[in-house]
C-alpha cells in the first residue's frame, strides 16, 4: 500500500486527478471504476477543469461505478445516476454508452447483479476509484460482507443511511437497499485508489492502516491487494501514528 499524504481536500483531489489523467495518457482505453459521495466531487470536478483546460478525451473510455440505490427512479436527484451525470458524465466526452452503473429499478435484481458483474469481467477494471465509509466499506459492502462476494443486493446499515441522509429531506428518504460490486468484485481490479479526507474519516483511516484484516471492517481487505494508493489528508491521518 502506497500511502500519499496531502494538506487538504483541494489538495487530495488535484492528486488523484493527476494520478488519474496519467492512467488516461499512458491508456486512452482506460477502463475506470468510479465512486460517488463527497470525497471524489472534488476529483470530478479537477478532471472537468482539466477536459477545459487541456481537452483531454474519454472518448475511448470505459467507466464502471460501484453501486446504486434501489428503489430510486435513474432521474431521482439522489440516484447514483444522477450523480455521475450532473457531477461528471455531462462535463467530458464519454459516450454513455461506455458508462456503466447497476440498475436499481431492474425488475430482476438478482439477474442485474448476474449482470453488472460480467460487465466488470468483461471489461476488466485497470484502476477503482473508493472513498471509505465511516464504518469502513468499501462501495456498499457494509462491515460484516464476506470478502467473497460479487456483485449483490445489500441492505445499507443504519449509520450509512444516516451519514447519507444529509443529501435527501429526511432519513426515511434514505433508500434501505442497494445494489453494490462485492470485494471480490473490487479486488478483479488491477489497481485501487482509496481516498480520504477530513477527520471524520480518521478513526476509519486508522483502523485500516492498523493492518488487521476483518470482514467487520471491509476495507481492511485492501491488505490482500497488490497495488493500492491512498491518497488521504491531514484530517483523514490525524490519528495514525
Ligand atoms: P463520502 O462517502 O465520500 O460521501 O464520505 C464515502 C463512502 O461512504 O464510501
Amino acid at each position: 500500500m502506497e500511502i500519499i499524504q496531502v494538506s487538504n481536500y483541494e489538495e487530495m483531489s488535484k492528486r488523484a486527478a493527476e494520478f488519474l489523467l496519467k492512467k488516461i495518457e499512458q491508456n486512452p482505453s482506460l477502463a475506470l471504476g468510479l465512486a460517488t459521495g463527497s470525497t471524489p466531487k472534488g476529483l470530478y470536478e479537477q478532471l472537468i477543469l482539466d477536459r477545459k483546460e487541456h481537452g483531454t478525451s474519454y472518448e475511448h473510455v470505459t467507466t464502471i461505478n460501484l453501486d446504486e440505490y434501489i428503489g430510486l427512479p435513474a432521474s431521482n436527484p439522489n440516484s447514483y445516476h444522477s450523480f455521475m451525470k450532473e457531477n461528471l458524465f455531462r462535463h467530458l466526452d464519454i459516450p454513455l454508452s461506455n458508462s456503466y452503473l447497476p440498475n436499481g429499478e431492474a425488475a430482476d435484481l438478482q439477474k442485474e447483479c448476474t449482470r453488472y458483474e460480467s460487465i466488470i469481467d468483461e471489461k476488466g477494471i485497470d484502476v477503482q476509484v473508493l472513498g471509505i465509509g465511516q464504518n469502513g466499506h468499501i462501495g456498499f459492502n457494509e462491515p460484516g460482507t464476506s470478502f467473497n462476494q460479487t456483485t449483490h443486493i445489500t441492505t445499507l446499515a443504519q449509520s450509512t443511511r444516516q451519514a447519507n441522509a444529509r443529501f435527501f429531506q429526511s432519513i426515511e428518504e434514505v433508500p434501505k437497499q442497494a445494489i453494490t460490486m462485492g470485494i471480490a468484485s473490487i479486488m478483479k481490479s488491477s489497481e485501487i485508489l482509496l481516498l480520504a479526507s477530513g477527520a471524520k474519516k480518521a478513526e476509519a483511516v486508522h483502523q485500516l492502516l492498523s493492518g488487521e484484516i476483518s470482514e467487520d471492517f471491509p476495507a481492511s481487505v485492501l491488505h490482500h491487494h497488490p497495488h493500492v494508493t491512498i491518497i488521504a489528508d491531514d484530517g483523514a491521518l490525524s490519528i495514525v501514528t
